[in-house]
């Protein structure tokens, strides 16, 4: 089945196709292991980063995304398409007043679009999977009003996907198959939106068992590179100087409050920590890159032992075998060795997306957007809407 995934929730837009077949087949026993004939590759992959656009801001500027998402859509399409070899000369007929009531608020989009209708003939592709939620709401409604004109103009069905879902999917993958897994599962999603534990006791069921209370982690790390006059987005800078500081000192010299580490749950807060690191850079102003360093390597090593010790809590009061990481933030190497050392005497797998595939793309929405398309659970191209708080 070749699924086209959309993904515009923020600041990547990025388009992809992939060809899927088989399921996961997750046996109903408790802590049962899986198996199943799933495999997918990726024929097409194009993604456009708005980072150099937002960088000057410092974040996001929603509307500004949702422009920058208006302009690139239909190139990376034809790209996805060209490299997957499926872009045909040839005419789609189609209802084009259809097309401009969905593209009404997308005047570019929509003349861009016609013309590419106009030019190239209905691929062939099975489905189009477009994530609706969470996000940024001017940004999700560009995706999602060009995956419904699409479905219209060619005929072919729409899902639906939860951008976490896509993050917990594509960290499940290994190779070209899933990776080894054994439920209960147990992701724990960081990324510059989000953090948080999901525990799975079935495939494709999600219960969320712990949340960050103010700040995602990465939006700390994103702050906290801010305060040290890194650019935006600062995680892997952070991430860098970090690995510097440890390759010339054994020890931290700095240390922070580790946050919530009695609070009895499995929550999180970071905007505390964020506090404590600009408290400390007012009263200690960096002098130079070794200072910098020193921060960022306190700051990560705190952030991650956050993360650690309310991982190990959700570990043990929930029985998971599995773990598995996903959102940009598990891109960060100090956190994938950490998590990896905790897990492993508990005999535990760990499972990461590739780091080129941790931050937001299309392929993890074609992904999840797969299986929620073999289970025959598609949307209503003239109904599905956007929905920035969408929760899993
Ligand atoms: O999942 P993502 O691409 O977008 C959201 O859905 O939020 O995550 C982006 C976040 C940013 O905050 C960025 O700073 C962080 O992921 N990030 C990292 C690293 N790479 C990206 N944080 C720490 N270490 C990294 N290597
Ligand atoms: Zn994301």
């Amino acid at each position: 089945m070749k699924i086209l995934g959309i993904e515009t929730s923020c600041d990547e837009t990025a388009v992809c196709l992939i060809d899927a077949s088989g399921d996961l087949l997750a046996s109903m026993e408790p802590l049962a292991k899986t198996g199943g004939d799933f495999r997918y590759n990726i024929l097409g992959n194009a993604l456009y980063s708005q980072i150099a656009t937002h960088a000057p801001y410092g974040g996001v500027f929603p509307n500004l995304a949702k422009r920058e998402h208006a302009k690139n859509l239909v190139p990376l399409l034809q790209s996805t398409l060209q490299q997957s070899h499926l872009l045909k000369y040839g005419t789609t007929s189609y209802d084009t007043e259809k097309t401009n009531e969905l593209l009404e608020r997308e005047p570019e989009l929509f003349e861009q679009l016609s013309i590419f209708l106009a030019k190239y003939e209905k691929p062939d592709i099975d489905a189009i999977a477009v994530t609706y939620g969470p996000g940024l709401a001017p940004a999700l409604w560009v995706g999602v009003n060009f995956a419904r004109a699409l479905s219209f103009a060619w005929n072919v069905p729409i899902v639906g996907v939860n951008h976490m879902e896509g993050h917990i999917v594509m960290a499940m993958m290994k190779d070209d198959t899933f990776g080894e897994l054994e439920f209960p599962l147990l992701s724990l999603l960081i990324s510059g939106g989000h953090t948080e534990l999901v525990l799975s006791r079935e495939w494709m069921h999600y219960e969320i068992i712990g949340r960050t209370r103010d700040d995602a982690v990465g939006e700390a790390f994103d702050k906290v590179a801010r305060i040290l006059g890194l650019p935006y987005p600062g995680g892997p800078h952070i991430s860098r100087l970090a690995e510097i500081d440890r390759a010339t000192y054994a020890q931290s010299r700095i240390s922070f409050t580790v946050p919530m580490l009695h609070s009895g749950d499995l929550d999180f807060s970071f905007s505390g920590l964020k506090t404590e690191v600009k408290k400390y850079v007012e009263s200690h102003p960096p002098q130079n890159d070794d200072d910098r360093q020193s921060i960022a390597r306190a700051f990560e090593d705190t952030a991650t032992r956050a993360l650690i010790v309310k991982t190990k809590r959700a570990i043990e009061e929930y029985g998971a075998q599995t773990i598995v990481v996903g959102g940009g933030v598990s891109a960060n190497t100090h956190i994938r060795a950490q998590l990896i050392q905790e897990a492993t005497p508990l005999g535990l797998q760990v499972l990461f997306p590739p780091p080129e595939l941790a931050t937001d793309n299309a392929v993890m929405i074609a992904l999840a957007g797969y299986f929620h398309a073999i289970k025959n659970n598609y949307a209503d191209a003239d109904t599905l809407r956007a929905d920035a708080q969408l929760s899993l």
